[in-house]
């Protein structure tokens, strides 16, 4: 079930004493309250940053591994709900050298091997997002047993995008509501055509067709979408990631290279997003402008 902001119980995270002396200076200058519910982070420029030290690319993944580490360990000591990090695309798949991809599934194992522990002390929770069923099989054994591992934790959740790509995902949320819709007519007994004339076919589409049942089938139907999406290494681009969840998310890309990407940085982009006046479409809390004056009276336009 998604959570609202506003049933949300807000106050200042018992952990902030763990944090660094420089976190801890900008943790201070934040408003507890407003801490977003949900960080996504597209981690870009381990290449460029492996590059500019004359390094093997693979120093950079290694690297950006690291601050996966640094980066959820202080997203849940200031209690942050929901941190999910892009960590390999479909297009990452399918388009990058196979040494490459061997590289980051072989790093994507040793990681979880090596932090489960970690992450129980901090009690994070481990998901995943993508089409995960593609990867190769010790590496999902190794992602479930770490989910199951971190199953019972109930702080930060850290969702690791993986062969994960979002236009499939809208796609694969279309496919499973056409199965919703066979497995309600099998459940009846009638064919899905029947059922769906009984109600008159384009209520029946309509009721079962909807922004909510689209969101209710999307890999992240259990989470809240992002408030924050962040993006390093300067690019302005959204890459396919969370394309309908980040609607009306806040958008904080910095220069910073992944593999330096580190908690005070995570704590900046907080501060900036706390900046920001989040409006949804609609005109915000300052916008209070009369326009009776401005707009044509009833009477005016029954007149026109
Ligand atoms: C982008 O850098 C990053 C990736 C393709 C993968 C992200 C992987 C990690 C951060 C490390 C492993 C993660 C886990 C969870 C263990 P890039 O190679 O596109 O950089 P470039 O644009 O500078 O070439």
């Amino acid at each position: 079930m998604r959570e609202s902001s506003s049933s949300r119980v807000y106050q200042r995270s018992n952990r902030v004493h763990e944090l660094t002396h420089e976190e801890r200076a900008i943790y201070d200058t934040l408003d507890p309250c407003r801490i977003p519910q949900h960080v996504a982070i597209i981690m870009d420029g381990n290449g460029r940053w492996a590059g500019k030290r004359a390094l093997k690319r693979f120093l950079g993944h290694q690297q950006g591994a690291e601050s996966v580490q640094y980066v959820v360990e202080t997203a849940s000591r200031i209690d942050l709900q929901w941190l999910t990090l892009y960590a390999f695309s479909l297009e990452n798949n399918l388009r990058r050298p196979k040494s490459e991809v061997s590289f980051l599934m072989k790093l994507l194992k040793s990681y979880l091997v090596s932090n489960v522990k970690r992450m129980n002390d901090n009690n994070i929770r481990m998901a995943y997002i993508g089409r995960t069923h593609e990867l190769p099989s010790e590496v999902q054994d190794t992602m479930q047993w770490a989910s199951e591992q971190t199953a019972k934790n109930t702080g930060t959740t850290l969702t690791l995008a993986l062969n994960y790509g979002s236009r499939s995902e809208i796609v694969d949320s279309a496919r499973s509501i056409v199965h919703a819709m066979l497995a309600e007519a099998a459940k009846r007994g009638i064919s899905l055509e029947d059922m769906l004339a009984a109600e008159g076919v384009d209520d029946a589409i309509k009721a079962r067709i909807d922004e909510p049942q689209i969101g209710e089938h999307l890999y992240t139907a259990h989470m809240p979408d992002p408030d924050l999406v962040v993006r390093t290494s300067g690019e302005q681009r959204i890459s396919n990631f969370l394309l309908w969840q980040i609607a009306y998310a806040e958008i904080f890309v910095t220069e910073r290279l992944w593999p330096d990407f580190r908690g005070p940085h995570l704590l900046e982009a907080i501060a900036d997003y706390q900046q920001r006046e989040r409006r949804f479409g609609g005109l915000g809390e300052t916008s209070d402008e009369d326009l009776s004056d401005v707009l044509p009276t009833e009477t005016e336009l029954a007149r026109q």
